[in-house]
């Protein structure tokens, strides 16, 4: 069987980045039946401005057929004062449109926190109900909301902490199982030849 396609971004640009060491463990950890594939370029996306849409530059057009491509998106999601990094924002922003034809609709979304106290639930709350609302498959258990784990993430997504390392498998599992459901219920619902 092919497996899923998942793309994969941090909304971190720093070096060292923890979020970025989780897209890359979740790379590594994913099941056979889920293939991840990480992409760098969103920073390089135009500031949401809707007078955009009807002539859309090329990587916005990119980031609209990644998504349509792709059956997951994993987000290493970082939390900046109570909300996701200005980069996360902008690139799901971009994601719920255009209005008509939202590329984010039907797609398994998975968000990954490294963060400070409160492990990111911040960040990913509102996105997680308004991404929903807007037709994405949200799979919010097990969550992935790591505090303070930066001197146990190492850069290329590998650690010594095997309670990460199960988080992060965990969700990927999980992704593989929504992505399973989505199908079966596609079928239930299909007519009759
Ligand atoms: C401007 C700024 C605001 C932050 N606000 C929060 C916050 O509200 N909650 C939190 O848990 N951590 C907060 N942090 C800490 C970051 O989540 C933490 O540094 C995290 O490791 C950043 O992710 P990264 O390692 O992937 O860059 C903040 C960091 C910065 C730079």
């Amino acid at each position: 069987m092919t497996p899923y396609r998942a793309i994969a971004f941090s909304g971190s640009l720093r070096d060292g980045s923890s979020n970025t060491a989780l897209v890359r463990m979740a790379q590594r950890l994913a099941p056979p039946q889920l293939a991840v594939e990480i992409i760098d370029w969103l920073d390089q996306l135009p500031w949401m401005n809707p007078d955009l849409e009807p002539d859309p530059p090329a990587i916005l057009q990119q980031w609209w057929t990644a998504l349509r491509d792709a059956d997951a998106l994993i987000v290493g999601m970082p939390e900046y004062n109570w909300s996701p990094t200005p980069l996360a924002k902008n690139a799901l922003d971009w994601a719920t449109r255009p209005p008509d034809d939202r590329a984010i609709a039907g797609t398994a979304v998975a968000f990954l926190s490294a963060a400070g106290r409160g492990g990111g639930a911040n960040a990913q709350a509102n996105l997680t109900t308004i991404l929903g609302y807007l037709g994405a498959h949200m799979v919010e258990e097990p969550p992935v909301r790591l505090s303070s784990v930066a001197d146990r993430l190492r850069a290329d997504g590998t650690t010594d902490d095997p309670e990460i390392e199960e988080a992060v498998r965990a969700k990927m599992e999980a992704v593989v199982e929504a992505l399973r459901a989505r199908d079966a219920a596609a079928t239930d619902t299909a007519p009759e030849a």
